[in-house]
């Protein structure tokens, strides 16, 4: 089975690449020349993973591509002591609120910029308490009608915000969030654990059930 994966982030695809059963080949926006910008204007990650889903589907559909669906993922970072920001708001996180901050460069500054704010907002905070949360939308054509079916699907894993950052590892928030049962953060501890305890690989367990049904 060939699904498309509605994300132009390499690190997720990395990811979503590993994670998966080797069965269902994961292709890239890149690979079906999908090359436009995806305005996340929802106010939820259900809504955000819904917008990408479908308008990947759309261009897929346009083309008749000889593809099984489609599926997108959003994710939150979830701070207790935060009441659960940034929420979806978690990859612009440095600049919420912010007056007047200095573009950073990339994304390795963007990450690094989100995680110094995640520092600074629990700064003295004895509940250090989190969870990362994945809602992965899933658009697949039907072999029987016309109507394709969509279903979404969630994955979490708790933890707490460490007080530094520790490891280069992974990407955005990982040298600074330590899984619950560790105590190293997703930016020390190898790839394989990772990618087994994740919410993204959560997330994808629960999609490859939907899958085999
Ligand atoms: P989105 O799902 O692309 O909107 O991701 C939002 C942001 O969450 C990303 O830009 C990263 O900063 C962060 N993020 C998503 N997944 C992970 C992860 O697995 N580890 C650490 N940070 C993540």
């Amino acid at each position: 089975m060939k699904l498309v994966f509605a994300s132009n982030n390499a690190h997720k695809l990395a990811e979503v690449r590993d994670i998966m059963p080797s069965g269902i080949e994961v292709l890239s926006l890149r690979e079906i020349g999908f090359d436009h910008e995806i305005d996340e204007t929802g106010t939820t990650l259900e809504e955000n993973s819904r917008i990408k889903a479908e308008a990947v589907y759309q261009y897929v559909n346009a083309r008749k591509a000889d593809v099984s669906g489609v599926f997108a993922d959003d994710t939150g970072l979830e701070i207790d002591a935060l009441g659960g920001r940034p929420g979806v708001y978690t990859a612009r996180w440095y600049r919420i609120g912010e007056d007047s901050i200095p573009q950073p460069a990339g994304e390795g500054e963007v990450f690094a910029a989100n995680r110094a704010k995640a520092l600074r907002e629990l700064e003295g905070k004895e509940n250090r308490g989190a969870q990362f949360r994945t809602v992965i939308t899933l658009i697949k054509f039907s072999e029987t009608n016309d109507r394709p079916s969509l279903v979404q699907v969630e994955g979490i894993v708790r933890g707490r915000i460490a007080t530094e950052e520790y490891g280069e590892g992974g990407f955005g928030y990982d040298p600074i969030f330590v899984p619950e049962g560790y105590d190293k953060t997703f930016g020390e501890l190898p790839a394989e654990i990772k990618n087994t305890i994740s919410h993204r690989a959560k997330a994808l367990e629960n999609l490859v059930k939907v899958l085999e049904k």
